[in-house]
């Protein structure tokens, strides 16, 4: 998804300007450009494409100056063209703005500002800001009152950067419901539209709130509140993300780096929290509602994708260790039901970017309800982590592999511990506690069959279609297996419960259909065993994972993964491993855009 970078200091601005747009190239994105100002000209390169075709554009017209603008689009208004992409001008080439989201009400604007002569370029919503800005400024004369006057008037999610020819000392920015970031560094002042690009050159940033707008010289910033115009005093918080972390390192691919991190991220996850000596959960984010969690007597989970599916382990879990009733839904449906809720329900949102504009939108709902909301969220400070009541951040470290690995491991970990916390009297607590402390160790074995797993995947890419089963703690790995190898090998692939098999999907399968199957051990693989029977009887190809290498579900199977076995709570952390590993080899061999498969974007903040 888009991305936003600003600059005003001592350096050049165009290298920050296309280092941060690089470094966010694996949000997804289809054009890209930047605007740098010398004093009173602005110079402006954009292209549809990458970042490096942005490069070779710039250095045939090179920018020099001290303040700038860049942007990395995902259309949603306008066609992917060069006119489209951003930084977009006034018609007079006075203001230069970026802009991330949607101006839901840029066709009134628009037409408002045909009537008063302005012809505009292009077919975007964006294009409409700096003619707006254009046209206040002959009004007031003052840029400030003129981005504080746009403002006004625009409706949507946005994130805006602008700068203009008439205040070369300054850079303008807004925010509403899309993330901003300014850095303050000795050389100057770093914008970013998540810490990511900021973060090698500063770790003090401060995060707009909603309908917050900030004016940004070269050694300051100030905030104000876009409706009161009421100024802001916020001072920068210091992150604590590592941007080594965030490199590929050796690996081909971002994904399969983020898969082999999964043991330490359960690790890093765990840090401080678990006390297995001490037999003991702690976890500070939690510690400040914990009178309120004594009242709780139902948590609704709010996810989308894989977030979602950490929640339906989640779901097992909470209900099972802790005895709370629990709902999950998708995010992109709960924002549009009339469902009501008790004082005495949670609301709990899952996500990896904080940034998910349908779970933004669907936790915006309940806003003002008195409810408590709770985060299980990986970016720190990101939207939906300021947005909750407390929370527990999942310390996985960036993600930066569109499909989502290790935060859906770290996800499921903090489930298991706020279980843990909120469980009373929970019979196999201390068992559990030690099984957990232990259980990266278990996962490293699962890489040895890393070679294995990868013949399997080349054996079966050629497959059109798959099918994913599992039952209880298996079933929401079935859910995630599926979208992971649909989502980068582009191989149709469904997930369902076993139970599900007779009610319809047996139909599909014949020996061209084949089927990825968890049949761990507990108290229903009998009955999964009967499902994969169903399937091995109609000529159904099974590749197995299990935990018992000689049982009934391997002698069913054409292939057969084994795994350490471990308690059936903990099943998914480690049984989803063979299913990333399985997706990726099969997504490699087709030759995919591992990091950046095609259509998707790692943080959807548009809806
Ligand atoms: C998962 O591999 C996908 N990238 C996608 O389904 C993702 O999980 C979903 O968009 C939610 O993102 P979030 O966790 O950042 O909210
Ligand atoms: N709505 C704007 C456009 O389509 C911005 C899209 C984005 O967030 O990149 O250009």
């Amino acid at each position: 998804m888009c991305g936003i970078v600003g600059y005003i200091g001592k350096k050049q601005a165009k290298d920050y300007l296309l280092d941060g747009l690089e470094s966010m190239e694996y949000r997804g994105y289809d054009s890209t450009g930047i605007a740098v100002l010398d004093k009173k000209s602005i110079n402006l390169a954009k292209v549809v494409g990458r970042v490096e075709h942005l490069r070779k554009a710039e250095r045939e017209n090179p920018s020099k100056g001290h303040a700038g603008i860049g942007h990395t689009r995902w259309a949603t208004h306008g066609g992917v063209t060069k006119n489209n992409s951003h930084p977009h001008h006034d018609q007079n080439k006075e203001f230069y703005v970026i802009h991330n989201g949607i101006i839901e009400n840029y066709q009134e604007i628009k037409a408002y500002l045909t009537k008063q002569g302005v012809k505009f370029y292009g077919d975007t919503d964006t294009e409409v800001i700096p003619n707006l800005i254009s046209e206040l400024y002959k009004e007031h004369g003052d840029v400030q009152k003129a981005f504080k006057a746009a403002l006004k008037s625009l409706r949507g999610a946005y994130a805006i950067v602008m700068i203009t020819s008439h205040d070369p000392g300054n850079i303008y920015a807004a925010k509403f419901s899309s993330p901003l970031a300014i850095g303050v560094a000795e050389d100057g002042m770093y914008i970013g539209s998540d810490a990511m690009p900021i973060l090698p050159h500063t770790k003090q940033v401060v995060f707009l709130e909603d309908n917050e707008g900030a004016v940004v010289s070269c050694n300051s910033y100030e905030l104000f509140h876009i409706k009161t115009d009421k100024s802001i005093k916020r001072p920068t918080e210091l992150l604590e993300i590592e941007h080594e972390a965030a490199e590929k390192g050796d690996y081909p691919d971002f994904m399969i780096k983020e898969i082999h991190e999964v043991p330490q991220t359960i690790r890093a996850t765990m840090l401080g929290r678990l006390r297995a000596d001490e037999g003991i959960v702690k976890l500070g984010g939690l510690e400040e509602v914990r009178d309120q969690l004594d009242y709780i007597d139902r948590i609704v989970v709010l996810a989308c994708g894989t977030s979602y599916y950490a929640g339906l382990v989640g779901e097992y879990l909470l209900e099972e260790i802790s005895n709370i009733p629990v709902e999950v839904q998708q995010a992109s449906e709960f924002r549009y039901r009339q469902e009501p809720l008790s004082r005495s329900t949670a609301v709990l949102v899952v996500s990896q970017s904080g940034e998910t504009a349908d779970t933004i939108a669907a936790l915006k709902k309940i806003e003002g309800s008195g409810i408590l909301t709770l985060g299980i969220v990986n970016a720190p400070g990101s939207t939906l982590a300021r947005m909750t009541d407390a929370g527990v951040y999942c310390h996985a470290g960036p993600e930066k592999a569109v499909a989502s690995t290790k935060a859906f491991v770290a996800q499921v970990t903090v489930f298991l511990l706020i279980a843990l916390h909120l469980s009373k009297n929970y019979r196999n607590f201390d068992k559990l506690i030690a099984e957990l402390d232990s259980l990266p160790q278990k996962i490293e074995e699962v890489f040895a069959q890393e070679e294995k797993i990868r013949k399997l995947a080349e054996k079966y890419s050629t497959a059109n279609d798959f099918l994913y089963i599992g039952r209880r703690y298996a079933y929401p790995l079935a859910l995630e297996g599926a979208l992971k190898l649909k989502e980068i090998s582009y191989i149709h692939a469904e997930g369902f419960a076993g139970g599900e098999m007779k009610h319809g999907p047996l139909a599909l399968i014949d020996k061209n259909f084949p089927t990825f199957a968890f049949a761990l051990s507990n108290d229903l693989d009998e009955k999964l065993v009967s499902n994969m029977q169903e399937i091995h009887a109609r000529d159904g190809k099974i590749v197995v994972v299990v935990d018992e290498g000689k049982s009934e579900a391997a002698k069913l199977s054409e292939d057969t993964i084994v795994i350490p076995k471990v308690s059936e709570q903990l099943q998914p952390l480690i049984g989803v491993v063979p299913a990333f590993l399985f997706a990726y080899y099969a997504a490699k061999r087709l030759g995919r855009d591992i990091d950046k498969p095609r259509n998707l974007a790692k943080s959807v903040t548009v809806e």
